[in-house]
């Protein structure tokens, strides 16, 4: 799979490096180990996504609310995903890690995050507390 474009904020890239892995071992798990993966993967967005939702409050980033609402959308499809998994579909599940959930993260991070590290990088909080 693809990496999603660096952004050139470590602790936001951090976390997407660490998504790309968990979605690659996620699409390579056999499966018997779909559902842990699939868990390890949903730990990880719930992680991820208040990571950045934190830095949109403290940092008060006008865009928060149409970037949270991403976030939970996606929060409800993985939601979604592994109850699939627990009635056998997974089929269904595998077409969504390899085809949608990749495109979703590559769409968000080229836009909404890289909307968000615009912004981050705009408003340092130490440029703003320098003396003039
Ligand atoms: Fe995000």
């Amino acid at each position: 799979m693809p990496s999603p474009p660096v952004l050139g904020y470590p602790a936001m890239d951090t976390l997407h490096h660490d998504m790309t892995a968990l979605l690659e071992a996620a699409i390579a798990a056999p499966d018997r180990g779909l559902a842990e993966a699939l868990t390890r993967l949903q730990h990880h967005c719930e992680h991820h996504f208040a990571v950045e939702e934190a830095l949109m409050s403290e940092r008060r980033f006008s865009g928060a609310h149409e970037h949270r609402h991403e976030h939970r959308q996606l929060l409800a499809e993985l939601s979604g995903m592994l109850r699939a998994l627990a009635r056998g579909r997974y089929a269904l599940v595998r077409a969504w890690l390899s085809e949608r959930l990749p495109e979703w993260f590559r769409l968000h991070v080229a836009n909404l995050d890289g909307l968000l590290v615009a912004f981050l990088k705009q408003n340092q909080p130490d440029q703003q507390a320098a003396p003039a």
